[in-house]
C-alpha cells in the first residue's frame, strides 16, 4: 500500500519525483492554491490547464521546482471548493501517478483529511489477480504548516478511515470461486482477531438450530453452505450502541428466477453490504470512538440447483423471545437479499441496540431511481436524515427515500405473513424498505441504505474510484457513529 508521512519541508525544495499542487479554476486563467506556486500555475496554464475540477495538468518541473514532475490539479471556482472537489483532484492524481516512487502533495495545505483520503483511496489498485502495468505509488508526504499534535491525529484519523474502505474493497473485489460464505466468515473472523474484537461465526447446523430459515433458504441452492458473522466492539464505558448488519450474497445468479447472463459477473459484489459493515466495526474500533458496535454479516451464495429454494416455497424468518418468525412466500428467488437481512435485522435487534443500520446491494430498482453514484436511504425519520445528509457530506452521496404506506399492502400474502416480491413492480426499491421494515421493532431507529449503484463501478476508474469496488458507504457508517458518539 502506498505510505503517507507529514512534512514541514519547503516542497519547491524536494528533490522528489512529482510536486503536486492545487490551482482554482479563475476567471481567464487558474490561479494557484498557494501564492508561491503562482509561476508554476502560469506554466501548466500553457500547457492547457484552466483549473477546472478533477483536471490534472502534468509539466516539468525544471526551473520552478526541484522535483523533476510537477503535477498541477484543478480544484474548480473557490467559490464552490468542497473537501469532495479536493478528495477527487488528489485521488486522479494518485492515479495518474502510478509508477512514480516519490510524491509530495501540497494539496494537504488546503485540507490535510481529504487531500490524504483522495491520495490513499486513489492509488488504490487490486491486484490479487494481475500486477499492474505501473506501481502504485510508493510514498506520498504531505506538506503541513505545523507537524504537530493536532496534524499526525488528523493524518491518522484519515489513513485509518480510508484504509477501512480498502479492507472492504479488497473483500468485494475478491472473486466468487474464492469468496463464498465460509471464506467471507474466515476473512472477516481474521481482520476482527487482528484488531481485537470478539468474533462469533454461526455455520449451517447453527442456523438450523436458530431457526434461520431466510439465510438458509437462500443458501441451500450451493455446494457452500451459509454463515451469519457476528463482530462486537463494545468499549468500556459506551453509553451508545449501534447494530450494523451487511447483506453478505458472495454471489447472486438469482437461483432459479435466474438473472441473464450479461452483467451477472457483476453480481461478485453482492455482499458489499457485509463487507462494508465489517470494514466499519474494525475502523470504528481503531479510531476508538465510544460507541459500541456489533456489525452482523448475513453469507449465502444464491444458486440454482437440486437442492435451491423455489419460488413457491413458503419459508419461516428467525423468530423473537419464544415467538416463531414471520411466514414467507417465496415468490421470486432473485429477490434474495431481504430473507437474509430479515433472519439477521431480527436477530440483531434481540440485543436492543440504540440504532440498527443496514447495508445492502439490494435492488435494480435503486440503480434505476438514483444512478450509480447516490445511495438511497430509508428508516426512520431521523437517523434516515441524519445518514443521507453525513453521506453528502463525506462526499459518498446520498438521498432520503421515503416508504410510502400504500405500498406496504403490496407484499401482503393470502398463503403467508408477507411475500418477498410485489408482482406490479412498481417501487421496487421501496417495497424491499417495507419488507425490511416489518423485521424491525416498533420505536428502534432505523436506517436502511441500498447501494446497489454506489457499491461497485462498473465503468472506468474516477476521481479516487478504481473500477470494482469502491468500498462504499463505509465512510458514511463512520461519520454516524462518530456523529452518535459526539450527541
Ligand atoms: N443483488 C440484486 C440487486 C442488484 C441489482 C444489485 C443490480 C446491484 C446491481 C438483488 O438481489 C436483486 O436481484 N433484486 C431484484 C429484486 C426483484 C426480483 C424484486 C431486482 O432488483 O431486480
Ligand atoms: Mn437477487
Ligand atoms: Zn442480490
Amino acid at each position: 500500500m502506498t505510505t503517507l508521512s507529514l512534512t514541514t519541508a519547503d516542497p519547491a525544495k524536494e528533490q522528489t519525483d512529482v510536486l503536486v499542487i492545487g490551482a482554482y479554476a479563475g476567471e481567464e486563467s487558474p490561479v494557484a492554491a498557494d501564492p508561491a506556486y503562482a509561476e508554476a500555475v502560469a506554466a501548466a496554464a500553457v500547457a492547457g490547464a484552466s483549473g477546472k475540477a478533477g483536471e490534472l495538468t502534468l509539466v516539468p518541473g525544471a526551473g520552478l521546482v526541484a522535483a523533476e514532475l510537477l503535477a498541477v490539479v484543478g480544484l474548480g471556482g473557490q467559490d464552490q471548493f468542497t473537501p469532495e472537489v479536493l478528495r477527487k483532484g488528489a485521488g486522479v492524481a494518485s492515479r495518474a501517478l502510478a509508477g512514480h516512487t516519490r510524491v509530495t502533495s501540497t494539496l494537504s495545505l488546503v485540507d490535510l483529511s481529504a487531500a490524504a483520503q483522495g491520495h490513499l483511496l486513489g492509488a488504490y489498485v487490486f491486484d490479487r489477480y494481475k500486477t499492474p502495468d505501473k506501481a502504485p505509488v510508493d510514498a506520498i508526504a504531505l506538506v503541513v504548516h505545523r507537524n504537530d499534535e493536532a496534524a499526525v491525529a488528523e493524518l491518522r484519523s484519515a489513513v485509518v478511515t480510508a484504509e477501512g474502505v480498502l479492507l472492504a474493497r479488497d473483500l468485494i473485489n475478491t472473486a466468487p470461486n474464492e469468496l463464498y460464505p465460509a471464506a467471507f466468515a474466515d476473512r472477516a473472523t481474521a481482520a476482527a482477531q487482528t484488531a481485537r474484537l470478539s468474533v462469533e461465526v454461526l455455520d449451517e447446523d447453527q442456523l438450523a438450530a436458530g431457526g434461520f430459515g431466510g439465510i438458509l433458504a437462500v443458501g441451500s441452492g450451493s455446494a457452500r453452505p451459509p454463515r451469519l458473522v457476528r463482530i462486537t466492539y463494545s468499549p468500556a464505558g459506551a453509553t451508545k450502541s449501534v447494530a450494523l448488519v451487511g447483506k453478505g450474497i458472495t454471489f447472486d445468479s438469482g437461483g432459479l428466477s435466474i438473472k441473464p447472463a450479461q452483467g451477472m459477473e457483476n453480481m461478485t459484489s453482492d455482499m458489499s453490504g457485509a463487507a462494508v459493515v465489517i470494514a466499519t466495526v474494525i475502523t470504528v474500533a481503531a479510531l476508538e470512538l465510544p460507541v459500541a458496535v456489533t456489525a452482523w454479516a448475513a453469507l449465502a451464495e444464491n444458486l440454482p440447483s437440486g437442492s435451491s429454494y423455489r419460488p413457491g416455497d413458503v419459508i419461516r424468518h428467525y423468530g423473537t423471545n419464544g415467538e416463531p418468525g414471520k411466514t414467507v412466500h417465496v415468490l421470486n428467488t432473485d429477490a434474495e437479499g431481504r430473507l437474509v437481512l430479515a433472519d439477521a435485522i431480527v436477530r440483531a435487534a434481540e440485543e436492543e441496540p440504540d440504532y440498527l443500520l443496514d447495508v445492502a446491494t439490494l435492488t435494480g430498482a435503486q440503480v434505476v431511481a438514483l444512478g450509480n453514484r447516490t445511495m438511497a436511504v430509508m428508516g426512520t425519520d431521523d437517523i434516515r436524515d441524519r445518514v443521507a445528509e453525513l453521506a453528502r457530506t463525506v462526499g459518498e452521496g446520498g438521498w432520503a427515500m421515503p416508504l410510502p404506506e400504500e405500498l406496504r399492502e403490496s407484499i401482503d400474502s393470502p398463503l403467508a405473513d408477507l411475500q418477498n416480491i410485489n408482482w406490479d413492480r412498481v417501487g421496487g426499491m421501496l417495497v424491499a424498505g417495507h419488507y425490511l421494515s416489518c423485521f424491525v421493532p416498533d420505536g428502534l431507529p432505523w436506517a436502511h441504505l441500498d447501494v446497489a449503484g454506489p457499491a461497485f463501478n462498473t465503468g472506468k476508474p474516477y476521481g479516487y474510484n478504481a473500477s470494482g469496488a469502491t468500498g462504499v458507504p463505509v465512510r458514511t457508517l463512520v461519520a454516524v457513529i462518530a456523529d452518535i458518539a459526539a450527541a
